[in-house]
């Protein structure tokens, strides 16, 4: 619909931005900090490894400053579980406690409100090597002891947490390719496709339950705090107007989105989900009346979304062979549109849309039927947690970087934001990726999001200088105005 009129956004919207912590902490063995798996998987000699980063544990407070600066509402960072509990389960490390406090504290005195990711790709390693990391049920208590130690020390202070970061990429990532998932570490050799989903499945179950069990905890302790999963959520398009590829379209969003929005949502299994994994001899074997009555008895109260991109799909049939996105592993370009789900939907190249320099089709129309499909399909509040388009910036003679591509790609976004808010969408908050640059999870530091540049290449530290880029002056400016301004 083109409107005549144009409602505003509405007035408290949460202006700010996202990090993750082992994208940017840094100090990756510090203070009683164990590893993540994450921090300990290999990275190719040309690419920055997760272990210094840009150094936010160090700096944070000249970061949350900037982000003052810039005159965020609203600052979304994720808590590392191996610095709260270093071995994954067992003694709190209280200078962890301490740390994340004066993180806190310091948003707080700026007015800036913390939006806290618990989980965000960072299992424990010591728990991967234990339990082989989700793929066991001892893992469900693990997450929600670690989780409630956040919201007994926190929750006095933090009224919005998002519980797992993107696990729907994670598990996607397991059914079509599991050899190059950047995200499994632990994974088993299958001998078929229908035991790799099952594996996957098995995973995703333990995930949920967890993740159930997490929000029902929060909401009795904080009732006044909203709490829900972070889901990348590629809207789907058909690739034509066969009503053959409408049906992929629906098949698509049923498992790229609601598989795991419905359980955390709705208290449910998707039908359609549930439907693939039956017809895949995949319905996972531990899956008892307990966690099914955690899954229907604790509902998420938020929706955080992360908008990068769309996915156009056309039918496919039970002779095309499941396969993966073209996932660079070296700093190169990916193909995202190369995947194919055996029987259910292909990728297909949407020739509407631009490509960015690493591989990222790019829609900003995606953002509003995205945010209007969810809030269809959930009536919840939704704010947006990640949106971005990794570029690689240059620091000029100037002592500058003039960012104009990332403000062009940001405006877009914001158009379309309000736009669904017109269309009656609760969206209360926007958080693009990145507050400054970090690393990204498979592309080194060349490729930035960030309103503030952080002085460093993939292979020399440096000393890690802020600069604020033009992005940042112009982001200052639409907060300024609530959104009047573009
Ligand atoms: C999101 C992740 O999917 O995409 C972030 O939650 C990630 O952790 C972001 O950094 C951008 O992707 P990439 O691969 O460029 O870092």
């Amino acid at each position: 619909m083109e409107y005549r009129t144009l409602k505003p956004f509405p007035n408290g919207f949460l202006w700010g931005a996202s990090t993750s912590a082992f994208q940017c902490e840094g100090a990756y063995n510090e203070d009683g900090k164990k590893p993540s798996s994450m921090e300990l998987r290999p990275v190719p000699e040309n690419l920055a490894s997760f272990k210094d980063t840009v150094d936010h544990y160090h700096r944070f407070k000249e970061d949350i400053a900037l982000m003052a600066e810039m005159g965020f509402k609203a600052y979304r960072f994720s808590i590392t579980w191996t610095r709260i509990i270093p071995d994954g389960i067992g003694p709190v490390n209280q200078k962890a406690i301490d740390h994340y406090n004066e993180v806190i504290n310091e948003c707080l005195k700026y007015g800036i409100k913390p939006i806290v990711t618990l989980y965000h790709f960072d299992t424990p390693a010591d728990l991967d090597k234990k339990f082989g990391g989700w793929d066991s049920r001892e893992m469900i208590d693990a997450f929600s002891n670690y989780c409630t130690v956040c919201f007994k020390e926190f929750g006095d202070r933090v009224k919005y947490w998002t519980t797992n970061n993107e696990y729907n990429s994670f598990v996607m990532e397991i059914i079509f390719d599991a050899d190059k998932s950047p995200f499994a570490s632990n994974l088993h050799p299958f001998k078929t496709k229908s035991e790799q989903i099952k594996y996957a499945a098995q995973c995703a179950h333990y995930k949920l339950v967890a993740e159930s069990k997490v929000i029902g905890i929060c909401q009795k302790m904080w009732p006044d705090a909203k709490i829900g999963p972070t889901v990348n959520t590629p809207p789907a398009y058909a690739a034509s107007s066969k009503p053959e590829d409408q049906i992929a379209v629906m098949d698509s969003d049923a498992l790229t989105n609601y598989y795991y929005l419905d359980v955390a949502c709705k208290g449910k299994y998707n039908r359609l989900c549930w439907r693939f994994l039956e017809d895949n001899d995949a319905i996972p074997d531990d899956i008892t009346q307990q966690d099914m009555e955690i899954i229907k008895n604790n509902n998420a109260n938020l929706i955080s979304v992360n908008y990068y991109f769309p996915k156009t799909v056309e039918a496919a049939t039970l002779q095309d062979e499941t396969r993966g996105m073209q996932m660079s592993n070296d700093g190169g370009k990916d193909d995202m549109t190369t995947f194919v789900l055996s029987g259910v939907y292909k990728g297909v190249r949407n020739q509407n849309l631009e490509v960015s320099e690493y591989g990222m089709e790019q829609d900003a129309i995606g953002m509003r039927v995205v945010l209007d499909r969810l809030y269809d399909r959930y009536e919840l509040p939704l704010i947006i947690t990640e949106n971005g388009c990794g570029c690689p910036d240059e620091l000029t003679d100037d002592g500058k970087i003039h960012d104009t591509y990332r403000i062009d790609f940001l405006r877009d976004m914001i158009k379309q934001c309000q736009l669904a808010i017109n269309d009656g969408s609760d969206l209360i908050g926007y958080c693009p990726w990145s507050a400054m640059d970090l690393i990204s999870t498979h592309q080194g530091i060349r490729k930035r999001y960030g309103f503030i540049y952080v002085d460093r290449t993939d292979t020399d530290i440096k000393e890690c200088k802020r600069i604020p880029k033009d992005s940042f002056y112009w982001y200052q400016n639409v907060i300024k105005t609530n959104g009047k301004e573009l």
